[in-house]
């Protein structure tokens, strides 16, 4: 296999995976509209929407950086794990009817979204060394 063809694949992969993070983001603007319209049998669809979401994200990202040997992979997926438990314990507000739980779910997603996909991402798709913006 030539140099080339690793860096296209590897583009290939980073840029699908940037489109699923914008997906991501496209999800937390429906959840955002969903809570300012109270709308519970929405919220129950999205939360769903995200959780099977998030799992096929995780592990498409994750084989990608096992792929390229990244050495902080432990510790990244450590972080998808956290994020797992979470939407388990926001389904389990769901079904106790927390009011609190649209605000909580924001706040959370908001945090993911700077902390996460912002830093730990960005860092994990730098230190595999391909040109990306
Ligand atoms: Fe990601
Ligand atoms: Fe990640």
């Amino acid at each position: 296999m030539t140099e080339f063809e690793i860096d296209d694949d590897l583009y290939a992969d980073l840029e699908e995976l940037d489109k699923q993070h914008a997906n991501l983001f496209r999800i937390f603007n429906m959840l955002k509209c969903t809570i300012e319209d109270k709308d519970d049998d929405s919220l129950f669809v999205i939360i769903e929407e995200l959780k099977n979401y998030m799992r096929y994200h995780f592990s498409a990202e994750e084989k990608m950086l096992e792929k390229f040997s990244y050495e902080a992979l432990q510790q990244h997926r450590k972080e998808h794990e956290a994020f797992t438990d979470k939407m388990g314990d926001f389904n389990f507000d769901l079904v106790t009817g927390d009011p609190d739980l649209g605000k909580n779910m924001l706040d959370y997603l908001k945090n993911w979204l700077q902390n996460h996909i912002n830093k730990s991402d960005r860092k994990a798709f730098k230190s595999i060394s391909i040109p990306h913006n």
